[in-house]
């Protein structure tokens, strides 16, 4: 009997862990870069099925993270025109990347019904959800 888990069963429980868990994280999903081609692919996420299922690199938060390399907060997505609506619902989005021996290879994207929800707080807990995500991807 194999009782292993896959990297995917690994990295839906921690969707399913945040999204319980923290009251204003309201959509949980990976994107990861499809090889070398420049595009995001969804992988695991909690929450209301999304048609962004894959997103060119430079599109939306999603997209400009997985060229910044750098945290990105939306306390209004309404405020954003680079934005990729999924829900109506969705009033903020953090985007924090994931890194592999120094590489960008996706991030986790984290959608909130609630107005202005994410502070610095959010960004060093998510970091670090982001280092054990790499280490499971690894
Ligand atoms: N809002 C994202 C698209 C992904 S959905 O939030 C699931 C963006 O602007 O990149």
């Amino acid at each position: 009997l194999n009782t292993e888990r896959t990297v995917d069963e690994r990295l839906l429980s921690i969707c399913e862990l945040l999204e319980t868990h923290i009251d204003y994280y309201n959509w949980v999903g990976f994107y990861f870069r499809n090889g070398n081609k420049e595009e995001l692919h969804l992988g695991p996420y909690v929450g209301a099925p999304t048609d962004h299922t894959v997103i060119p690199f430079g599109k939306g938060i999603c997209g400009q993270v997985a060229v910044s390399n750098e945290n990105f907060v939306v306390p209004d997505v309404a405020a954003q025109d680079n934005y990729i609506a999924c829900s109506i619902t969705v009033k903020a989005e953090i985007v924090i990347p994931i890194f592999v021996n120094g590489e960008n290879i996706g991030q986790i994207d984290i959608d909130s019904n609630t107005s202005d929800p994410f502070t610095e707080a959010d960004e060093r807990f998510l970091e670090f959800v982001c280092s054990q995500a790499a280490m499971i991807l690894e």
